[in-house]
């Protein structure tokens, strides 16, 4: 697969930080206790102000996931073992259009959420089989080998490391994320 120069991924890095201020936001240090869901865990639905968006608010949990959702999209962008997947998403933002950015963001994030316990969000985006078939979705370009889900993983406790997510959290993501590597790697 084609890699991507570099001129792409400083495009999405400088677009997304001007226009998502909380990708850059620490989270605080300390561990949140624990609740009854692992979204709980992560914030749960304990209202705040969106940093991204002036006057809505967002449940903490939610918050925290899009963090690292996007934190991870960007390490992404930046990683040349798997970057070449995510040319239709990278070449839009080099010319200066983040739909498909704020959109995979939106689904990454409720589709996270809904996995780690969420109540009050409907992932309503492809299953996770045919988001990663390029039949289906023409935004993968090309299947995914088990060596780009381990890329993935990494770039997740990437990401996930920037927002200071503590290790046991990021481990219980990271069990979900690999219960679904069978449906995501389909060679
Ligand atoms: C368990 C791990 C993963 C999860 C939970 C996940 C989740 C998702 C979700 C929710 C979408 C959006 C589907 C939609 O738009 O309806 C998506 C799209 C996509 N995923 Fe994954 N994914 C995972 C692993 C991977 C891996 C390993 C790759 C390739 C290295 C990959 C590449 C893509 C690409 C290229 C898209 C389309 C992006 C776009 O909209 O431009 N994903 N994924």
């Amino acid at each position: 697969m084609k890699k991507l120069t570099i001129l792409p991924v400083i495009a999405i890095i400088a677009i997304a930080t001007l226009m998502f201020p909380a990708c850059s936001k620490k989270a605080s240090s300390n561990p949140t206790p624990v609740g009854t869901t692992l979204y709980d865990s992560l914030g749960g639905t304990t209202l705040v102000a969106d940093p991204t968006h002036a006057g809505a608010m967002i449940e903490k949990g939610r918050l925290g996931i899009r963090n690292v959702i996007d934190s991870t999209i960007f390490v992404i962008a930046a990683d040349s073992r798997i970057n070449g997947h995510f040319t239709v998403l990278l070449s839009e933002v080099t010319k200066g259009d983040l739909s498909g950015f704020t959109d995979l963001s939106e689904n990454l994030t409720t589709f996270v959420a809904g996995a780690t316990g969420a109540k009050n969000f409907i992932y309503i985006g492809l299953n996770m089989h045919d988001a990663h078939d390029p039949s289906v979705n023409n935004r993968m370009n090309g299947k995914a080998t088990s060596a780009d889900f381990d890329a993935f993983v990494s770039d997740l406790a990437t990401g996930a490391g920037k927002n200071k997510l503590p290790a046991n959290l990021l481990n219980s993501v990271a069990k979900i994320v690999e219960s679904l590597r069978s449906q995501v790697v389909q060679m």
